[in-house]
């Protein structure tokens, strides 16, 4: 089946109470992890591709890596989504690629770093809308900025965290401003505020709502396990309340498992002690109107510990597919256990029997 839209993939979600996790890719390994983990679940897929991503593969590779997804996977529906476009520009070159889905991040201005005003966000999140949506192409809008861009003052982490969370790959390096012991109001003054989440979503007709509820991108989230103070699920409640109809997307979700994190000490890597979103939290969030969860680190760590592994057990070996096929199995093991707990494993059969998918 072609590439199918976010909307149709999230509006079956709603209805059925169930999240989908959407994936991040630059290559064809990763590509494959997901579509298998799909298969075995009969899971609907969101993969989706940054602007670094499509400037790593190309737009041409990408695309037809996705559609030789969707060739050799008929039986699952496939969402094509533009991860944090920067500007309108980036959406409708993404649209020309044959996306079906895009993120117009209007909370940044367009360096992808400062954050943006709301009318500035309302203008160009409206613009890309109404393009995307005369092609029947989705959007994804976001309002209040993650933790990786807040501008509170930078702390001193000492050693392990400013040596490791700035680690090459890690390009959110102030993460860990958001963690346990924050400046309390400026880590925080970048969640969304629910009022401004309202007027948005009038404005600008998104099909999905990314919200700022203290997350932020890469390995160092937390350095304890998150609770209500630093992890704003109660946010989620309130938006969910006051926007029952809007889908809501939680970025920065990767749970950060402490296997993994064992895995590339264990074979050579260096990580400092960290925490991710725990996924009874996003379980939580399912719950309340969460239809899309962003994963992309948990795939990384995946895929660098079972490559270390082969490097450090054997160093002999220097075919690419002796680890890259180990790599593809531990991201496979990832994504199907994201899909069973976010509830979309069962469900690809039932959204493309439900009609919605022309
Ligand atoms: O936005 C966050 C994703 O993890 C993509 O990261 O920009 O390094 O490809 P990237
Ligand atoms: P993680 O870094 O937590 O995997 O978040 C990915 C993300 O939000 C991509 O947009
Ligand atoms: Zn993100």
């Amino acid at each position: 089946m072609p590439l199918v839209p976010l909307r149709s993939v999230l509006d079956h979600a709603a209805e059925n109470n169930y999240g989908v996790a959407a994936f991040n890719v630059n290559n064809m390994e990763q590509i494959q992890a997901i579509m298998e983990a799909a298969k075995e679940t009969d899971s609907p897929v969101i993969v989706q591709a940054s602007r670094g991503a499509r400037s790593y593969s190309q737009d041409n590779y990408l695309r037809h890596l996705m559609l030789a997804a969707a060739e050799l996977y008929p039986e699952i529906p496939v969402v094509m989504h533009q991860d944090h476009g920067n500007s309108p520009e980036t959406c409708f070159s993404a649209i020309k690629y044959g996306f079906t889905s895009v993120m117009m991040d209007g909370s940044l201005m367009e360096d992808a770093k400062t954050p943006a005003s709301f009318d500035y966000n309302v203008k160009v999140t409206a613009d890309v809308v109404k393009a995307a949506h005369a092609k029947g192409v989705s959007v994804e809008g976001e309002i209040g900025c993650l933790g990786s861009i807040d501008h509170a003052p930078a702390k001193d982490h000492g050693p392990v965290d400013a040596e490791l969370a700035g680690e090459p790959g890690e390009r959110h390096s102030h993460d860990a401003d958001l963690e346990q012991e924050p400046e309390p109001e400026g880590a925080m003054s970048h969640l969304t505020d629910p009022d401004e989440a309202e007027r948005f979503v009038a404005a600008t007709g998104v099909d999905a709502l990314a919200v700022a509820i203290g997350t932020s991108h890469g390995a160092y989230k937390f350095k304890k396990k998150p609770t209500g103070e630093v992890l704003k699920m109660s946010l989620i409640e309130e938006i969910h309340r006051r926007l029952p109809n809007t889908h809501l997307v939680m970025h920065g979700s990767s749970s950060v498992p402490e296997e993994l994190q064992d895995i590339i000490r264990k074979f050579g890597g260096k990580m400092g002690e960290t925490y991710g979103v725990p996924v009874e939290e996003i379980q939580r969030g399912i719950k309340h109107g969460v239809r899309k969860i962003n994963v992309d680190t948990d795939c990384r760590m995946a895929m660098t510990g079972a490559i270390r592994k082969v490097f450090a057990e054997t160093p002999d070996k220097f075919d690419p597919r002796e680890y890259l096929k180990p790599a593809r199995e531990a991201m496979k093991k990832i994504c199907l256990a994201r899909m069973i707990s976010f509830g979309q494993a069962g469900n690809a059969s039932k959204l493309m029997a439900s009609g919605r998918l022309k």
